[in-house]
């Protein structure tokens, strides 16, 4: 007895250190998988990269330029963040991310903008001085059905229903008249506005990039009722020598009829806040925009809005 009793003992005693250790191993098995969950909940998706490319090119000054212009990528995030500096009068580290926002007058001239009750109207009127709010997705975009200058599936190439149903009409109905139309860029969610804008901003400047490019949350391209097109060649894509086109010609006669109006017209610049843009089409359903490009007259003076300051 008093031997199976010692036998007993004995394999209690090697057993507790053992029971102890199982979950240490467990823990060490289980940090692996922990460290890749930590990276994928810190690792957040880089913003659409492409969203830059052949879209709303600042404006050439001069009828010369022939070529579309390529624009080269946003530069990534990442690299713009220098790595943390000593102040030099209290000895800490500054965070240059503070810094930036700091120093980006974007984000103040954004936040002091009011914020428009409509957002999903079709007559919404969004511009320097009216934005939609950041949080502002439209629910009916679908995919338009006309050839884009670029080939790849993208947001780019959706509008909301009732806009996107208009320009597949107006594109067939240009093609039947001798009009080769295609698109450079609808649609754009805020976070792809807000890449653009901070690009241009990089640069060009943040008063130069004001003049044609529309800080985030004003832009027209973010309501899913704006598209810009060019001509069947895909040259002067969002440049001036597109106005001088036949195409454009066409636009400037024909796009009301299908609902859509030319936002930014010549000699408007004072009212609309932004350069001629012969290729910038808004849609505003059709009753509005023939009265609108009848009388020739801006969406703001339309709507008796208060004159754009730039
Ligand atoms: N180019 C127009 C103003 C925009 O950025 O929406
Ligand atoms: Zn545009």
């Amino acid at each position: 007895m008093f031997k199976y009793l010692t036998i007993g003992i004995f394999f209690v005693i090697l057993a507790l250190p053992l029971t102890g250790c199982s979950s240490d191993i467990l823990n060490a098995l289980q940090q692996p998988q922990k460290a890749v969950e930590q990276e994928k909940e810190a690792g957040k998706p880089a913003p659409e990269n492409n969203a830059d490319k052949n879209t709303e090119t600042p404006v050439k000054n001069t009828e010369s330029a022939a070529q579309p212009e390529k624009v080269p990528p946003a530069p990534k995030q990442e690299n713009t963040t220098p790595p943390p500096t000593l102040n030099q009068g209290t000895g800490k580290k500054t965070d240059p991310g503070l810094k930036l926002e700091e120093n980006k007058p974007a984000k103040k001239e954004e936040e002091s903008i009011p914020v428009v009750a409509n957002p999903a109207s079709i007559q919404v009127l969004v511009n320097k001085q009216n934005k939609l709010p950041d949080s502002y997705n439209p629910t009916d975009l679908v995919y338009t059905q006309v050839p884009f200058v670029f080939k790849e599936q993208s947001d780019k190439r959706k509008m909301r229903s009732e806009a996107a149903t208009a320009i597949n009409t107006l594109f067939t109905e240009a093609n039947k008249q001798g009009i080769s139309l295609l698109g450079v860029s609808a649609y754009r969610s805020h976070a792809t506005q807000v890449s653009l804008f901070n690009y241009y901003v990089n640069r060009d400047g943040y008063e130069k990039a004001r003049t044609y490019s529309a800080l985030p949350g004003t832009s027209e391209h973010e309501t899913g009722l704006t598209i810009d097109v060019t001509g069947g060649d895909g040259k002067c894509a969002a440049m001036d020598c597109f106005g001088a086109t036949k195409e454009a010609i066409w636009l400037e006669a024909h796009a009301a009829e299908y609902g859509f109006i030319i936002r930014y017209p010549k000699g408007k610049e004072a009212i609309t806040g932004y350069q001629y843009e012969p290729w910038h089409l808004r849609y505003v359903g059709k009753a509005m925009a023939l009265e609108i490009m009848s009388k020739g007259i801006t969406l703001e003076e339309y709507l008796n809005a208060i004159p754009v300051n730039n």
